[in-house]
């Protein structure tokens, strides 16, 4: 199974309604929801106050991916707002079991997310623990950047260790996901396609997530 998750960061702020609308016509399968502090990451994004009113506009998920510092004190807050998957980094949290299992108490499902230069081995002692694993592939903080090729591989790894350890967790990826990209990330094992770019810079929304899900599966074909 392929999962499709548009990420907003990339689409027209001041019509979300309309956006999320298109998105849930292409078939997506979560809205993924960059949130930024301007401290852990270099951007300032959107926080509760949106998604809270977001929640009304859809049934489909929100996979909300904290980039925020000292994320247990937020916790709370988010899942109240309305965001089902709750994903914080491990670069950011001092006491990461705590954190998830806190993620957990609250009824969400919580994932991990590791930074480019942080290592798969690191999610050795989290990942029977977790829902999801996000691996990023550009380094976060905006929309737009260019794949790290160097993401295949540790998508690679990351995908024993969930097949070995707990093979349900999802494997997300996100960053310069785009046609191409796709491909290769799901070749690699990812099953969660994050896209920000690709998709709201499309002339034709919904049209774009369905040929991104079509080059994901594809590889799996061959
Ligand atoms: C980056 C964010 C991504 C971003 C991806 O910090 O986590 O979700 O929106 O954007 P694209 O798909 O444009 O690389
Ligand atoms: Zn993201």
């Amino acid at each position: 199974m392929l999962r499709i998750a548009p990420s907003l960061l990339a689409s027209d702020f001041s019509d979300l309604k309309g956006q999320i609308a298109l998105a849930e016509k292409g078939g997506a399968d979560f809205v993924h929801l960059d949130i930024m502090d301007g401290h852990f990451v270099p951007n300032i994004t959107i926080g509760p106050p949106v998604i809270r009113s977001l929640r009304r506009l859809t049934r489909l998920p929100f996979d909300t991916h904290l980039m925020i510092e000292n994320a247990d004190a937020y916790l709370e807050e988010f899942r109240k707002a309305g965001a089902d998957i709750i994903t914080v980094h491990y670069e950011a949290c001092p006491h990461l079991h705590r954190t998830v299992q806190r993620i957990h108490d609250l009824g969400a499902k919580a994932g991990v997310c590791l930074n480019p230069a942080t290592p798969a081995m690191l999610l050795a002692d989290i990942i029977r623990d977790v829902d999801l694993v996000l691996i990023m592939s550009v380094n976060p903080g905006f929309g737009g950047q260019s794949f790290i090729p160097h993401t295949l591989e540790k998508l690679r790894e990351t995908s024993a260790m969930i097949r070995n350890l707990k093979p349900d967790v999802m494997l997300e990826v996100d960053g310069g996901i785009d046609d191409v990209t796709a491909g290769q990330v799901v070749e690699a094992g990812a099953n969660v396609l994050v896209a920000g770019t690709h998709i709201f810079g499309s002339s034709d929304i919904p049209r774009a997530i369905q040929t991104l899900r079509e080059h994901g599966l594809r590889s799996t074909m061959i």
